[in-house]
């Protein structure tokens, strides 16, 4: 069912130290930050040739990386990015075999402008796994 790895995500607490690690001891391609305020983040995209790291900083009072941070205080992998063909049906497959969609398990638009699902990491070997509709 899940196909590419469309992304990793790295909270971290410092995002222009961390798109320099990326950018200059790392050398790899880097973009601007963006702030997503409706994500409760700001990220900057990491293009590598066979996928994109997402580096994400808190932004306002009620991140959701917020939490991770504080128990990962130097920064962490905090989700994994999959796609999926159709984003109902992988919903429904996971939910028929016990698998836990976060939030209301309705689809939101996320930071690529695609509908996404988070699942719970409990059920996906302790990391947080995101779907992205391709
Ligand atoms: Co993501």
């Amino acid at each position: 069912m899940i196909g590419r790895l469309n992304h990793t995500a790295i909270a971290v607490p410092d995002l222009k130290a961390a798109a320099r690690v990326y950018g200059q001891t790392l050398g790899a391609e880097v973009s601007t930050p963006r702030a997503l305020p409706q994500h409760g983040v700001t990220v900057v995209f990491v293009s590598l040739p066979n996928t994109k790291i997402e580096l994400l900083e808190p932004l306002g009072e009620n991140s959701p990386i917020s939490a991770f941070l504080k128990r990962n205080p130097a920064g962490g992998v905090h989700h994994l990015c999959y796609e999926v063909e159709d984003i109902f049906a992988a919903r429904d497959h996971l939910l028929a075999r016990g698998a836990r969609v976060l939030g209301d398990g309705e689809p939101k638009i996320g930071a690529h402008g695609k509908p996404v699902l988070f699942l719970h990491p409990k059920d996906f070997c302790g990391v947080l796994v995101e779907l992205e509709q391709a």
